[in-house]
């Protein structure tokens, strides 16, 4: 069968590699407590430990009685438009006409989205490294070439506006940034992302800010939107993380006013509409209940990250830069093992603990960094600890010789 090129340029998901052999691992004798063994702790998963609130819980479950399960607009239910414009002048102090906010399924089907709508074949666009690797990948499928810029811990793994400065070339459309970042919990410094999008707009370019894990932040010094910045900055969003409903597919794109009509164009044609049923429920996401659910769900985070980075660090595992969001510490690894890959595997082996590999996140970092998740249980992340505190480093130090 012959497939198009594009497919070819699309890297496989190594975090799924791990994640398979991890489930595999764990089916045997050495994950089995009856047989002696201790069961695999998943530090590699991306997503919170738990899920929808009880309010949206029951707002679908009326949705779904009531018959309200039709297509919605392309863009998405008004009222949902309007909660998240309404979220973003409380919370955030920021004025988003709700007409520029068009629902979607997922971030994911946002940057998709943007992405169709700004890159054009042999367009180039920059994105850090280490990111999330299906950002520059969404670059690609749109035909552009994603040019990812090494990025440093003193700069909070973001590129400085001088970067990108110099590596503006002439094919460079625009930038696909995160903040807070996936796979570091990281967020861009207020001052220098402003410079970064001063940069790029002085360019005659575009600034896309990847903020899934917007809600999540633990430093009143980072925690803003990118939206503050101006009409032009493109925000993408989802009620995957902070609200807690990955599996729903649901998100959002906020996007210039001129943009929203071929936006809307692209979203009727290639999927019609976000899932009605989850767009009728994350309307109670907005609700004072739910809101004061999910802060309470923020504090818990934050007390799992003031308990990881600090035992991470007591037993050298070095945390560069202190995560101010997300649920991620991205450990340097390098102290550790020579590859960050076979340490995962080692790990897994010897203490039957999963973390992620540097691989999938960009080549600068890949070999020195892995990704511990603090989405788990505070007993899962003590035991962890314990564990990772127990093994033993020199077998940790070998290259992974085993299947
Ligand atoms: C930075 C980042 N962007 C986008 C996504 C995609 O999220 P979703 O499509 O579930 O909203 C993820 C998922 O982990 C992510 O970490």
């Amino acid at each position: 069968m012959r497939l198009a090129s594009r497919v070819e340029r699309i890297e496989p998901f190594y975090v799924m590699e791990v994640a398979k052999r991890a489930t595999a691992l764990s089916s045997t004798a050495l994950c089995d407590p009856a047989q002696g063994g201790r069961p695999m702790l998943f530090l590699n998963i991306g997503e919170p430990d738990c899920t929808a609130c009880d309010r949206v819980q029951a707002a679908a479950h009326a949705a779904i009685e009531q018959g309200r399960t039709a297509y919605t607009a392309a863009t998405g239910l008004p009222a949902l438009r309007q909660a998240i414009s309404r979220w973003y002048a409380q919370r955030f102090q920021v004025d988003v006409d709700p007409t520029r906010i068009v629902i979607t399924a997922g971030a994911s089907a946002a940057l998709q989205l943007a992405m169709l709508a700004l890159v054009e074949p042999g367009d180039e666009v920059i994105c850090p490294d280490p990111s999330y690797p299906c950002n520059r990948h969404f670059v690609t499928a749109a035909g552009g070439q994603a040019r990812l810029l090494p990025t440093a811990a003193e700069h909070r793994y973001a590129p400085t506006a001088q970067q990108l400065e110099s590596h503006w070339g002439s094919a460079t459309r625009g930038v696909l940034l995160a903040s807070p970042s996936n796979p570091t919990g990281t967020s861009i410094d207020p001052r220098e992302l402003q410079a970064l999008v001063d940069t790029a707009r002085s360019r005659g370019g575009w600034t896309v800010v990847d903020e899934i894990y917007l809600g999540l932040s633990y430093d009143a010094r980072y925690g803003q939107t990118a939206l503050a910045l101006g009409e032009d900055v493109w925000s993408v969003n989802s009620f995957s993380k902070y609200f807690g409903l990955t599996g729903w597919r649901l998100g959002w794109l906020v996007a210039p006013l001129e943009a929203v009509p071929a936006l809307e164009r692209l979203a009727q044609n290639l999927y019609i509409c976000a899932s009605a049923v989850a767009q009728h429920a994350a309307l109670a996401c907005f609700e004072a209940e739910s809101l004061r659910e999910y802060e309470q769900r923020r504090g818990e985070f934050q007390r799992r990250r003031d308990y990881v980075v600090p035992a991470l660090r007591a037993m050298h595992w070095p945390v560069p830069v202190d995560p101010d969001g997300a649920f991620y510490a991205w450990i340097d690894s390098s102290d550790i093992a020579a590859d960050s890959w076979d340490l995962c595997l080692q790990l897994m082996q010897h203490a039957q603990v999963t973390l992620t590999p540097g691989r999938d996140f960009g080549p600068a970092l890949a070999a020195r960094h892995v990704r511990l998740s603090f989405a788990s249980s505070m007993q899962t992340l003590e035991q962890a600890m314990a564990r990772l505190a127990a093994v033993d480093r020199a077998q940790l130090a070998r290259p992974w010789e085993g299947a």
